[in-house]
């Protein structure tokens, strides 16, 4: 079967970190994908690795199969209004990125036909890492497993009901900057234990790798694998409860719901 085409409308940050996780696939060698803006200077190194450019977005969706709407919420809608006459419900499959915007605002703009999607990717997707949550009301198989596939390209993909997308959004997009700063503070940390910042940063960042791989590879809880280094009256003890004493978990959960509700989840 012919790859899919796929357009990335409006491609920014997001769009540009999911072409290049998408291009780091073998199905993925260029042409497949058209992305487009109104300022294309950005995005000269997505041409030079074949993908097609374009200012104007009927071309892109004409083009392509998958319409990846990567524009801002104030003009997902609008844009995708801009589409309709270009637009076929055999072929084409709109998602949109945008948070907080339903798949209603969106059916509602490309008619009643079109199977819509929204995905809530991460930044990730540019190495192939992305936590995307999708949702949609589509209810053909087809058509949520072309989706689903396409994310999983660039990472792991979950299917939610869409009242939950803006915790997606929370716990998965803005969740990239949470972790990035922890690690950043680490990094503070081991520069003024004695390390200099770049023997700092590979230890911090291969130390939250394994972290992780020991919960994904081999499926264990945090606090199963917080014991085993947890000597009685040790020194990693003794670390992890003055940070709890100074609000450590509560100050991630209160901001992880701060986040949540200023999107109004
Ligand atoms: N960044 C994240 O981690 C993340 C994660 C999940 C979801 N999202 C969602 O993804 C969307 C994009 O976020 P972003 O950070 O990638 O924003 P962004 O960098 O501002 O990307 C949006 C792009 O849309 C282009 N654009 C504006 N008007 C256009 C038009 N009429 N036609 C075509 N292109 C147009 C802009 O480029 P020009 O000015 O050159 O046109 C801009 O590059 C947002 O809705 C956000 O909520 C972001």
């Amino acid at each position: 079967m012919e790859q899919a085409k796929v357009a990335i409308i409006g491609c920014g940050n997001l769009g540009i970190s999911i072409a290049n996780g998408l291009l780091g696939n073998a199905a993925y060698t260029g042409p497949e994908l058209i992305a487009t803006r109104r300022h294309l200077a950005p995005l000269e190194a997505l041409r030079a690795r074949g993908v097609q450019l374009s200012t104007d977005n009927r071309e892109a969706a004409v083009y392509a199969d998958v319409l990846l709407l990567g524009l801002k919420p104030y003009n997902v809608v609008s844009v995708a209004r801009e589409l309709v006459e270009v637009l076929d419900p055999k072929r084409h499959i709109a998602v949109s990125l945008a948070t907080g915007i339903t798949v209603a605002d969106i059916q509602q703009a490309v008619g009643p036909d079109i199977p819509v999607f929204r995905a809530m990717p991460n930044t990730a997707a540019d190495v192939r890492a992305s936590m995307t949550c999708l949702s949609s009301t589509c209810t053909d198989p087809a058509k949520v497993q072309a989706v689903q596939q396409l994310f999983a390209a660039i990472g792991t993909t979950l299917m939610i009901d869409e009242e939950l997308m803006g915790s997606a959004t929370v716990l998965g997009a803005c969740g990239i900057a949470y972790v990035l700063r922890f690690i950043r503070a680490m990094v503070q940390g081991g520069i003024e234990i004695g390390f200099d910042a770049e023997s700092a940063s590979l230890i911090v960042n291969q130390t939250v790798k394994g972290a992780v791989e020991l919960l994904i590879e081999r499926g264990r809880h945090p606090e199963e694998e917080i014991d085993k280094v947890t000597t009685p009256k040790g020194c990693t003890i003794v670390g992890l409860n003055t940070m709890e004493h100074h609000g450590f978990s509560s100050s991630l959960i209160r901001g992880l719901v701060a986040s949540a509700d200023k999107i109004g989840h």
